[in-house]
């Protein structure tokens, strides 16, 4: 029996650093419903800088989450992400989009700093209706090793994955969902996790440009244990606390800095590399780190700019019971990525 219509379901399976999350929505019914959501813990150095140190590790864990969620995927959704992976916003002569298929790699070498021929392109025409001379692309690059390397992962999991996704793109599906609103002017999708922060910069609702910091709720804590003499579970219970903490803001404001800096520079890069972009207007945070207590408020006050947490049930209608053995307000905003992954339906 399955609960939605004929059920045509899809798994997105996110494989963070910090935590291997997976959502499950339901397509049958038209309007999509979230039907399941679960996580758990990856050991600290078993995926490190976003590669996987230990696949045997890794495979184990998705099974066992997969097994305990008592699910056989027969549509997943994984992701790639990170520095080997470009989103560009291009534009080319106009033509078909079979035509453009053609002639996209060559057209790519202009606009991707790797080595073409270990490279996995993919494309999609922002103005198909347009009749103008030149058309936008926007164009996807990611380094063939990084998708081989999810695809033997997730087999060695037992998993047959249907679509490899990028990271900034789920994300903005997530977003994109839940924020009708959202879609207007320059707004920045900050993923604060584990090992990384995902800055993804959308313009009118375009992804037009992604960057990756070295910072993530791993360092926030490895910095609290050193400069405080904290153990790493203090560390843990501080950073996801609800309410904000003497002791901690202090801290954040240095250490927000560096995040604060590192969007500012994004915007400002976008700002210098496009005409018609005015400045950011708004910072949506999503990811574990979004969680940290006060971290949004020294955001908001670093940036000069609204800052608000993601969530990615905001508008997305959720079935009964899926949050029952989670508090809903604290992990929300860890599953923006893994919702927006299952948010894809099967080709
Ligand atoms: N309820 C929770 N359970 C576990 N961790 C939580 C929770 N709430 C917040 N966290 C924090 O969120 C972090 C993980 O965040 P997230 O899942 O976004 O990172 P990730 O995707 O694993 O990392 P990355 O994207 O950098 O590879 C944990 O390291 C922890 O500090
Ligand atoms: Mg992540």
């Amino acid at each position: 029996m399955t609960l939605f219509g004929r059920g045509r379901t899809t798994v997105g399976l996110d494989i963070g650093s910090g935590l291997i999350k997976l959502a499950v929505v339901s397509h049958g019914s038209g309007e999509p419903v979230l039907t399941k959501v679960a996580l758990t813990q990856v050991v600290d150095d078993a995926i490190v800088e976003g590669e996987v140190m230990d696949p045997g590790l890794v495979a184990d864990a998705i099974r066992g989450l997969l097994a305990s969620a008592g699910i056989k995927p027969k549509s997943l959704v994984a992701a790639v992400g990170g520095r080997d992976v470009i989103v560009k916003k291009i534009s080319m002569d106009r033509m078909k989009e079979s035509e453009a298929r053609d002639v996209i790699r060559w057209e790519a070498e202009q606009h991707v700093p790797f080595d073409m021929d270990n490279v996995e392109l993919d494309f999609q025409i922002l103005d198909p209706e347009g009749d103008g001379l030149q058309m936008a692309l926007l164009l996807v690059a990611a380094k063939r090793e990084l998708v081989d390397n999810k695809m033997a992962l997730l087999t060695e999991a037992g998993i047959e994955p249907s679509i490899i996704d990028v990271d900034s793109f789920a994300l903005h599906n997530a977003f994109e969902l839940n924020y009708p609103d959202g879609m207007q002017g320059v707004v920045a999708l900050v993923n604060i996790g584990h090992e990384t922060t995902h800055v993804n910069i959308l313009e009118h609702g375009v992804p037009v440009l992604t960057r990756d910091l070295p910072i993530g709720t791993r360092r926030f804590r490895e910095d609290l244990q050193r400069e405080r003499g904290m153990t790493a579970e203090d560390a843990d219970q501080m950073l996801q606390a609800f309410d904000t903490n003497d002791a901690l803001t202090p801290f954040l404001k240095s250490r927000g800095e560096e995040l604060g800096v590192g969007i500012e520079r994004a915007g400002a890069f976008l700002q210098s590399s496009s005409r018609s972009s005015s400045g950011l207007s708004r910072v949506f945070l999503s990811g574990g780190g979004a969680r940290i207590p006060g971290l949004s408020a020294v955001l908001a006050e670093r940036l000069r700019l609204p800052v608000q947490i993601a969530n990615p049930i905001e508008r997305l209608r959720v079935a009964d019971g899926v949050f029952d053995t989670m508090n809903v307000d604290e992990v929300a905003p860890l599953f923006m990525l893994p919702v927006g992954l299952a948010l894809r339906t099967a080709a």
